[in-house]
């Protein structure tokens, strides 16, 4: 399959509008100052005038909800890594300045040049308006990424927009490839998806293999998910739903050919013993396939990272992995493909390439491969 990869990467590159890489770096950079500006008018309202605050004062004043105090702590980095913040060396937060102006005064122009939709643009714009509202607990994430219980906005966030596009034409390439490949020797191919969610990536591949001898496990933690993904494929009688946590249930699970996790693994407690039990469930010569954000922009943490807060009593993402202490949801791709190599599993090259313009958002996909020693000279 490795010799397909440049292949995959032609096709998924075809797939989306031509992108200047320039433009897009600068249009991702104003993305991040509107995002760090929201931060900025929020903890504003925490400092007293010549005085500082401690991040517990902070915390206090601006009513944080426990759970969501490892994000305040992360905002109080980034400015402090940024410059925007001065702290003193016994941890009070001074003197705040405000980043520099984008050059695209609106958000919507942002998200319009990145190729994102209205409904994204929107969501982005209302979670930096209830920010403080957010914070408290008084507004959930959810209640603004699917208005009514609708995924528009969540399919705009995951599937239509050329990032995602790129990467689910490339998942989904890989995906049939791997199929075919392996339906040479057993059949049906057992997919399991984790975290299938509003089936942003789900969509594209099981289109792509509705003629191929497949089991395709599609679930998530919610039953939300579930309910809506049973009304959306019923064309593909080889679909089956599931709940499961990758935190606990994949011990239980049954031996599988491909797993496929879009956006979904930094969800894990403890990403190393993640990837040790994915390998331990793969079948010899399986793959693991999956994209992840490497990258944190600052508009992400006045949104979709409040999803990420865990509920009163659980764990968050990260707490006994590479990021303990770092308050990150994302790892860096380097990251990935030392913990993919340590638990046994070869990694390909991910894409899109260093030098594809959209490289610049962060999304990579990954692709992995358990070793097959039946085979002679099997990898
Ligand atoms: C960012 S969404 C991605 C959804 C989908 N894969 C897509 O790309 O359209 C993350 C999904 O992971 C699920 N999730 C969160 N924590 C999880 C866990 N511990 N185990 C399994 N799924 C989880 C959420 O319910 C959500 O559907």
């Amino acid at each position: 399959m490795s010799t397909d990869l440049s292949e995959i990467a032609r096709l998924a590159a075809d797939s989306v509008p031509t992108t200047d890489g320039r433009h897009c770096a600068d249009a991702l950079e104003d993305l991040d100052r509107h995002g760090l500006a929201a931060i900025v008018r929020v903890v504003r309202t925490a400092l007293h005038y010549n005085t500082t605050q401690t991040e517990d004062e902070i915390a206090e004043r601006l009513r944080v909800a426990p759970r969501h105090r490892w994000l305040l702590r992360r905002w109080l980095r980034e400015l402090t890594a940024r410059g925007l913040l001065e702290v003193t060396p016994d941890d009070g937060y001074g003197i705040l300045r405000d980043p520099p102006a984008p050059v695209r005064r609106e958000l919507r122009e942002v998200c319009a040049e990145l190729g994102f939709s209205p409904q994204l643009a929107r969501f982005f714009a209302q979670s930096a308006d209830r920010l403080p509202l957010l914070l408290r607990d008084r507004v959930l994430a959810q209640e603004l990424l699917f208005p009514d219980g609708d995924f528009l906005t969540a399919e705009a966030a995951y599937r239509t927009n050329p990032v995602n596009g790129y990467l689910n034409v490339a998942v989904r390439e890989f995906v049939s490839r791997a199929v075919r490949e392996l339906a040479a020797d057993h059949a049906p191919v057992r997919i399991l998806e984790l975290g299938a969610g509003v089936g942003g990536t789900t969509a594209d591949i099981v289109a792509a293999l509705a003629h191929d001898p497949v089991d395709y496990h599609f679930t998530d933690l919610s039953n939300f998910f579930l309910a809506a993904a049973r009304d959306r494929f019923t064309d593909y009688p080889w679909m089956r739903y599931g709940i499961l946590d990758l935190n606990r249930d994949l011990p239980d699970q049954p031996p599988c050919d491909i797993v496929l996790a879009a956006n979904v693994l930094h969800n894990a407690q403890n990403s190393g013993e993640l990837l040790t039990a994915l390998h331990e469930l793969l079948n010899p010569g399986g793959y693991l396939i999956f994209v992840e954000s490497c990258r944190e922009h600052c508009q992400l943490l006045v949104s979709m990272h409040f999803l990420m807060s865990a509920r009163p009593g659980g764990t968050q993402p990260g707490q006994h992995d590479v990021r303990a202490g770092t308050d990150r949801i994302f790892l860096h791709e380097n990251e990935w493909l030392t913990e993919l190599t340590a638990a046994g599993l070869t990694p390909l090259p991910t894409l899109p390439p260093a030098d594809h313009p959209l490289a610049a958002h962060g999304q990579r996909l990954f692709v992995a491969r358990k070793a097959d020693r039946t085979r002679p000279g099997g990898r």
